[in-house]
């Protein structure tokens, strides 16, 4: 599997790691080629991940994870060219935080996600909103006292959370199908309720689980 990872920040650093440990070929792009963590993170894998552009690793993966700042997603579309996620499985792990009224919030809400744009902008590709629910430290292979976590995703395309399903079996999450990418704003709301209870508990090992 050949997966481009848009990100260098946390989020790009242990999903590249993860999906370097399952065995993909894996290329970390950022707003240029030679990013400082994008080099440090390749040459601590070694064989099998490199580093480049924003465009360089979404013309590379197969699949394409975006963990860019939410404010930054539809910039890096433009960066990269539309083109270059047609037909792909897009993973969206962003959040469209705003720390501008002092507390965490999101930016777009209500009747609309970053994942529904993002979907917009890439009408070619097949969009998963997924990973953005927990902290990056869970991100691969999480291990909480109560268990394996669950992974909630949306996204209109069945065959793409099927392999995004894989994917998260292979991460060490169950997981929770909320439908069309439409509950991108669903899952985006679910951060708030995250964050801030990561806050008053003071530590982020926390992750979401649907009881039957
Ligand atoms: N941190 C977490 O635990 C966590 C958990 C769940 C979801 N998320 C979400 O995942 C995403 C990534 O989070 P993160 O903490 O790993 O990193 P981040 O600091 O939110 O984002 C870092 C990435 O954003 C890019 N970026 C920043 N400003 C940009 C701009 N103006 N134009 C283009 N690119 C820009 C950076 O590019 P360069 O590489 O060029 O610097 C870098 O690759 C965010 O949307 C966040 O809300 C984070």
């Amino acid at each position: 599997m050949k997966v481009g990872i848009l990100g260098t920040g946390a989020v790009g650093e242990a999903l590249g790691r993860g999906f370097h440990a399952i065995g993909a070929d894996v290329t970390m792009g950022s707003r240029s080629a030679g990013n400082e963590k994008a080099v440090a993170w390749a040459r601590s894998l070694g064989e099998r991940a490199a580093e480049g552009s924003f465009a360089d690793a979404a013309r590379f993966g197969e699949t394409i994870v975006f963990a860019t700042k939410g404010s930054a997603v539809l910039d890096v579309v433009e960066a990269a060219g539309a083109d270059a996620f047609a037909g792909k499985v897009v993973i969206d792990a962003t959040n469209p935080l705003d720390f501008s009224r002092g507390y965490p919030d999101l930016s777009v809400k209500g009747e609309d996600s970053l994942g529904e744009q993002l979907q917009c902008a890439i009408p070619e590709a097949k969009v998963v909103k997924c990973f953005n629910t927990t902290n990056a430290s869970l991100m691969f292979r999480p291990d909480l006292a109560g268990g394996p976590p669950d992974m909630f995703i949306a996204g209109n395309d069945a065959a793409a959370k099927a392999e995004v399903g894989r994917i998260l079996d292979q991460f060490g999450w169950l997981v929770v199908d909320c439908g069309p990418i439409l509950s991108a704003r669903w899952l985006e709301a679910m951060t708030m309720a995250w964050v801030h209870a990561a806050r008053v508990k003071g530590h982020w090992r926390i992750a979401w689980k649907l009881l039957e």
